[in-house]
């Protein structure tokens, strides 16, 4: 393990990456950046203010009076703590939308990069090891089956007390997955160096104790 390293994990909706990341950078004690709140809270500000999921003017406006930040685990949009806003399912068919728009992505890695630039991070999200930190010292590519992602989303939401049905959780899911891989800018694919780890089946613990082996032993 070197002193000043960045983790990179990448893998689709519902793989577990926030879950083990956020473990692994308190195993670890480093920051944790979820890339894909970052998303989220552009998606539901973009949502709320009507403005469409095409490039244009009003975009361009609207991301010129955008600020990201993290603070305690929780992610502050334009001074706002809006964690408990950004992940219901409208927001996450949102954030996929205006994932797919160039200028989105081209503020959001920008930001991403500086936030990683002075210290040891672990960050998560569908073009981290490919595209946003190509150098990392460890990259991570997370799956799991679309159906055992889809059964984990829905006893998350049924504890949160908000339950959905199996069959529209999955159709949401491959959905997602089918436009985070195929938009045209920085989809989702493993890193030619990345490190694949296969979920299904795991537990969140063993998931946890593999990667930081990984990390460890590399
Ligand atoms: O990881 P998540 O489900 O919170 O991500 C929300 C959306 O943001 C998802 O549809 C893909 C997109 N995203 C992205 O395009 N690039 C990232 N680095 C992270 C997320």
């Amino acid at each position: 393990m070197k002193d000043i390293f960045r983790v990179a994990i990448d893998g689709p909706s519902g793989a577990g990456k926030s879950t083990i990341a956020k473990a692994v950078a308190s195993g670890l004690n480093i920051d944790y950046i979820d890339t894909g709140a970052m998303y989220r809270a552009i998606g539901y500000k973009a949502g709320r203010e009507g403005v469409a999921p095409e490039e244009g003017a009003a975009l361009e406006e609207m991301l010129a009076r955008t600020e990201i930040d993290f603070a305690g685990g929780r992610i502050y949009l334009d001074g706002a703590d809006v964690e408990s806003f950004i992940r219901t399912p409208e927001v996450s068919m949102l954030a996929s939308q205006y994932s797919a728009l160039p200028s989105v992505r081209e503020k959001l890695v920008e930001l991403q990069r500086d936030m990683a630039s002075r210290k040891s991070v672990i960050m998560d999200g569908r073009d981290i090891g490919t595209n946003v930190l190509k150098d990392a010292e460890y990259k991570i590519y997370l799956t799991a089956s679309a159906g055992e992602r889809a059964e984990r989303r829905c006893r998350e939401l049924e504890e949160k007390g908000t339950p959905q049905n199996y069959e529209d959780v999955l159709r949401d899911i491959e959905q997602r997955d089918h436009n985070d891989m195929t938009r045209k800018l920085n989809p989702l694919r493993k890193a030619d160096d990345a490190i694949e780890v296969d979920t299904t089946g795991m537990s969140i613990q063993e998931v946890i104790d593999r990667v930081i082996d990984i990390v460890y032993k590399n």
